[in-house]
């Protein structure tokens, strides 16, 4: 199912109506880039002459070069990064997946389950003490930590630790109340505590034994979810933007889509479509969408879920509960081995509908972060830290709690810059009154500095040659292009790339558009709506997909040489679902997925990753696919 037409969305309670709230004066700005750039030069990844005189220090010319010496389409070409033999596109539907007829895969933690071993059994629907204690639904975004053994000689790894037991840190994005509760809207509080109890992150303590991951007992493992404490940090932390007429504590994480992991060994997750858990009884007063809730798009009735009519934190128009959506929209950090670790919410890194968080290290040690922000005519972020991450992290600070957040502009030149979302710009100073207002209200900020309006920015993952890809999966209201997102209206979405200046650190970029999934249709490789992305170090682009894919195929994972452009399907998840998330084990030698909302969570589509019981219904759960490949290889190969 196309998951980009809002009314169905609403009917079915799916919190991803990405909508549009962008209706800043940015979308003229299409027409300065109405492109003078020709869609040929487009395709064929070719970057200004004027973009590398101005530029030097971005190493363009491998990348560019290489692009080109291949003229046959990608679909001809033989990557020698790829010799697994795909799924066909024949094969790649119904109920249950397929893979590669080189790989394996084995199902682990689906929804429900306990996140330890001797916690509450799995049963449909659950109750909200339990599912406090169990992995949650939507799973998403998710990274492994390995652990590194004690006996470890001098800084090597011992391969069976690393590579067989770990902590996997999983997003559970969100479950509609078909699927959780078995009913369309809540009926009481505890309706309410089950659904929140389901969404939020898992961390659960896993184990390869005898050929199998499963999640072992753990001092580390741990369920967060709506109702978890939760501490601020950076800017706005302090700030009565995050205070409530009532007082309460900070509670809980929401809508958590896509993540990453740092340098320092933490998880980010973070907060996406959290406006649509928010609604307004108007029990008491009418509520108006302020012009900064508008930008963020909360309504009356939210995504559908209900939950405003039980749980007051929720509702709108409840005065005690002032400025509680500020709460969310934030990038949150986690320990994976430390469950009494208060979650944080790094407020520097700005509130928007963030998708996912990247970080990589810049010159000078910097963490630099990027982050989309994923709606349809919405914007690309990037934090950059104020100093060496190891020496802010000796001095007892956070590498994510000072520095510079900024957006993107992407020019017709194929150049772009990055620009600043500080209160010492003027523009902004005009609008707002500190800078905890711009970073809270990033996406009004982001307006001002005339920001390119994308095609719903999800994933951005970082390859070997600092070249950074970010998926724009679609954007069907499209009515004329821009440079950056030439197609419209663009059904099916495309895979940008830039290189900034600095060593990721600068505010100079070039960028080009690695392919238009359209460009794939009518062949073997066809996709459509890019989703997650990750690069390996080989120079492989892992894309996974969320959306009507050609064919009657279902969502699938592709493998892309991002040298020559050739693709090959690894393996096509079921009926109705997403495939999202990606992480390997440090040897590359098995790969976690994740399969979305089977069926749309109607068990007349799939009863996965159940066999169907005798009455015929088996309610469909989410679940991690473990990936290898038979002969024990890496992981795309
Ligand atoms: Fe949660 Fe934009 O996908
Ligand atoms: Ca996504
Ligand atoms: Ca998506
Ligand atoms: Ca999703």
């Amino acid at each position: 199912m196309k998951h980009d037409d809002d009314d169905l969305l609403l009917i079915n309670g799916k919190p991803n109506d990405p909508g549009v709230d962008n209706n800043s004066g940015n979308r003229p700005f299409e027409d300065v880039l109405q492109s003078s750039v020709s869609r040929r030069k487009v395709l064929a990844g070719g970057l200004a002459a004027s973009a590398v005189t101005f530029l030097p220090t971005v190493a363009t010319a491998r990348w560019d070069q290489d692009w080109h010496k291949d003229k046959r389409p990608f679909w001809k070409r033989r990557s020698r990064l790829m010799r697994f033999r795909p799924v066909p596109v024949e094969d790649g539907n119904g109920p249950w997946p397929t893979i590669s007829k080189d790989y394996r895969f084995d199902v682990l933690i689906p929804w429900g389950d306990p996140i330890e071993p001797d916690g509450p059994e799995y049963q449909w629907p659950p109750n909200s003490a339990d599912q406090a204690k169990q992995i949650g639904i939507g799973h998403d975004g998710m990274w492994f930590f390995p652990f590194v053994d004690k006996k470890r000689r001098r800084g090597h790894y011992l391969p069976d630790s690393v590579n067989n037991h770990g902590m996997l840190a999983i997003n559970h994005e969100f479950g509609r109340n078909s699927h959780v509760l078995g009913k369309g809207a809540p009926e009481s509080l505890e309706d309410v505590r089950v659904s929140q109890h389901a969404h939020g992150v898992s961390v659960v303590e896993i184990k390869k034994q005898r050929g199998k991951w499963k999640p072992v007992k753990s001092a580390n493992a741990r369920r967060i979810h709506v109702n978890t404490p939760m501490a601020f940090s950076g800017p706005v932390a302090g700030s009565d933007l995050l205070a409530t007429p009532n007082g309460n504590i900070p509670l809980g994480t929401v809508n958590n889509c896509a993540s990453g992991p740092t340098p320092w060994g933490t998880y980010l997750t973070c907060e996406e479509n959290f406006h649509g858990y928010f609604g307004a009884t108007n029990a008491e007063n009418t509520w108006e969408p302020t012009e900064e809730q508008q930008r963020y798009g909360f309504s009356t009735n939210g995504s559908g879920y209900g939950w405003h009519n039980f749980d007051r934190r929720f509702d709108l128009s409840d005065k005690d509960y002032k400025n509680e959506e500020n709460r969310f929209g934030w990038v949150v950090e986690i320990d994976p081995f430390d469950a009494t670790q208060k979650p944080v919410k790094r407020t520097a890194l700005g509130r928007v509908k963030h998708e996912g968080a990247t970080t990589v290290i810049g010159r000078g040690g910097r963490a630099v972060v990027y982050m989309g922000d994923d709606q349809r005519f919405d914007y690309i972020y990037k934090f950059v830290s104020a100093g060496n991450h190891r020496k802010m992290i000796r001095q007892g600070k956070s590498p994510l709690d000072e520095g510079k957040l900024y957006v993107a502009r992407f020019d017709d030149d194929h150049t772009g810059e990055w620009l600043e979302l500080t209160i010492d710009n003027p523009a902004l100073a005009a609008r707002f009154n500190d800078q905890a207002e711009v970073l809270t209200y990033a996406r009004v900020a982001a307006d001002i500095l005339g920001a390119t309006p994308m095609d719903r920015p999800e994933w951005i993952t970082v390859a070997p040659d600092r070249s950074v890809y970010c998926t724009l999966t679609n954007n069907s209201r499209r009515t004329e292009g821009n440079a950056a997102n030439p197609r419209f209206p663009n059904a099916d979405g495309h895979i940008i790339r830039w290189k900034d200046s600095k060593r990721f650190t600068g505010t100079k970029f070039v960028w080009d558009i690695f392919i238009y999934a359209e460009d794939t249709h009518g062949t073997e490789d066809t996709f459509s709506d890019p989703d997650g992305l990750w690069a390996d170090p080989d120079g492989r682009l892992f894309i996974e997909t969320d959306g009507g894919q050609q064919d009657g195929l279902n969502n699938q994972l592709m493998v892309a040489d991002t040298t020559t452009g050739d693709l090959a399907r690894l393996i096509t998840g079921v009926t109705g679902d997403e495939i999202t998330g990606l992480t390997v084990t440090p040897d590359r030698r098995t790969m976690f997925i994740n399969l979305q909302h089977p069926g749309n969570g109607d068990p007349n589509l799939t009863s996965f990753p159940n066999k169907r019981e005798p009455d015929g219904v088996t309610v469909p759960r989410d679940a991690t696919l473990v990936i290898t490949r038979k002969d024990g290889g890496i992981i795309g190969s």
